[in-house]
């Protein structure tokens, strides 16, 4: 049997059609899904004899056996037969007999694919969950090792102020974080067991939804067949979780690029994921962070196929739906691979920390620093702008340097003045002096770290 439809029709179908319209060339993933919802489902087909004890027994060993082949890679995939279920249904007849026709009682196509989907959907994005996790945990390390170094901080691509690298690397940690509530929102939201729907109206035998749904390990049952078979929300959720996934990764792979080019320097990308190029001899390409930055495309895009494919459907289940699988498969592996080889960026990363402390010996980072030096003594924030504005202009124009102006120099700035504002000329205490919540305090930023070890060990 090759397809569940073949008697009702006159002809065969075009081969052009057939190819047109298989799916099992990507829905193959599905099957260990397939085998454990038809498990439950059969089990309770003969809890409620629905079907004898007997033939639930003997398809429940059939599709055991085929769950081990799979586990084993040792089941044979038909391409003759035109998706995953066809292809489980097949091989199931083939090891039992005739009693693997009783399996598709009570169920359909509609409500078991959406029952495949979820459940892939409760396995991959949980694993994700755990890379992001990991990656997380691979960051603080690089932060932890790092805590003396500071780096300068970038508004507009501009130099603004300077921060302690771990504060900007914890910056990834919080984007992975929401990345992490995201996904476990929607797998809330995903895990509720559609199965037994049927085609979009139930059944009239007497089934029992909740028995599979605690077989399978489902917080919920859904309440409407209809939005049962036609609710594809949990595959729109989980891929506008991996585009914004996916756009943390590039702004975290493209920080990293600009900071290994050889005009900043910064840091050093290890060799196991930069390439060389064919005819420049000299050059170490960070290629795996630019083609991170680049498959997030895919990951954008896969989200915006899925929300055309949706947009105009109407209830109840519709072919279309076939093609939320591609989008869905290609942004999961790639998520997956994506964090795989970040975490192994932040564990080969070298800092340049000579580059680091020449780059930011550089007074006009402290321009807000002595703002806030005047706005203590009373001066308003415009003022003290005015103030130090004026005062950068006049040493840039001059060739000056604040450090070098003498105390006549700088209260002719502002009265206010006094030589110990030239203590603020100096990364350490700039950083030192924040103290607003969240900020780049090394006490605070410390005390961070060890709060996200915890979190995450
Ligand atoms: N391959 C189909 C899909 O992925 C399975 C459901 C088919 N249902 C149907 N009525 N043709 O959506």
């Amino acid at each position: 049997m090759t397809k569940f439809w073949g008697s009702r029709f006159a002809k065969k179908t075009d081969s052009l059609a057939d190819q047109f319209s298989f799916s099992i060339s990507y829905d193959y993933r599905l099957a260990i899904y397939d085998v454990l919802g038809s498990i439950a489902h059969a089990n309770m087909l003969g809890k409620c004899k629905i079907i004898s004890k007997k033939d639930a027994s003997e398809i429940v060993s059939g599709l055991k056996k085929i769950g081990k082949q799979l586990e084993e890679e040792t089941f044979k995939f038909d391409t003759k037969a035109e998706d995953i279920h066809t292809n489980i249904q097949s091989a199931l007849k083939k090891l039992i007999g005739p009693a693997a026709d009783k399996l598709h009682t009570a169920r359909s196509r509609n409500d078991l694919i959406a029952l495949d989907m979820k459940l892939y959907c409760l396995v991959e994005l949980t694993m994700i969950m755990d890379l992001i996790a990991k990656l997380q945990k691979s960051i603080i390390k690089f932060a932890d090792k790092h805590q003396d170094v500071i780096v300068p901080a970038y508004t507009h691509l501009q130099a603004a102020q300077v921060v302690l690298l771990s504060h900007h690397m914890l910056a990834y940690v919080e984007m992975l974080d929401r990345d992490k509530n995201r996904l476990m929102d929607t797998l809330n939201r995903t895990d509720v067991m559609p199965l037994g729907s049927c085609a979009l109206s139930g059944t009239s035998l007497e089934t029992d939804r909740d028995f599979v749904t605690k077989e399978l390990g489902f917080l919920a049952t859904t309440q409407n067949s209809i939005d049962s078979v036609s609710d594809r929300d949990f595959i729109i959720e989980s891929l506008s979780n991996l585009a914004m996934l996916g756009i943390h990764a590039s702004r975290i792979s493209e920080d990293f690029i600009i900071w290994a080019t050889s005009e900043f320097n910064f840091i050093n990308i290890d060799w196991s994921l930069c390439t060389g190029s064919s005819i420049m001899p000299h050059k170490k390409n960070p290629d795996i962070l630019e083609l991170v930055r680049g498959e997030t495309a895919k990951l954008c895009s896969n989200l915006n196929e899925i929300l055309i494919l949706m947009k105009g459907l109407p209830l109840t289940y519709n072919r279309d739906m076939q093609l939320d699988k591609p989008p869905l498969f290609e942004s999961v592996e790639k998520s997956k691979e994506i964090l795989q080889l970040l975490s192994s960026l932040f564990t080969g990363l070298k800092v340049n920390k000579k580059v680091l402390k020449e780059r930011i010996n550089d007074e006009s980072f402290f321009s807000v620093d002595i703002m806030e030096y005047l706005i203590k003594k009373g001066i308003s924030y415009r003022e003290a702008h005015d103030i130090v504005g004026t005062m950068i202009k006049e040493c840039v124009d001059k060739g000056n340097k604040i450090a070098d102006l003498s105390k006549e120099e700088l209260k002719k700035y502002c009265p206010k003045f006094d030589t110990d504002v030239k203590e603020l000329l100096n990364p350490e205490t700039s950083v030192k002096m924040k103290k607003s919540l969240g900020s780049t305090n090394p006490q605070m930023v410390k005390k961070q770290i060890e709060g996200w070890k915890k979190k995450l060990l």
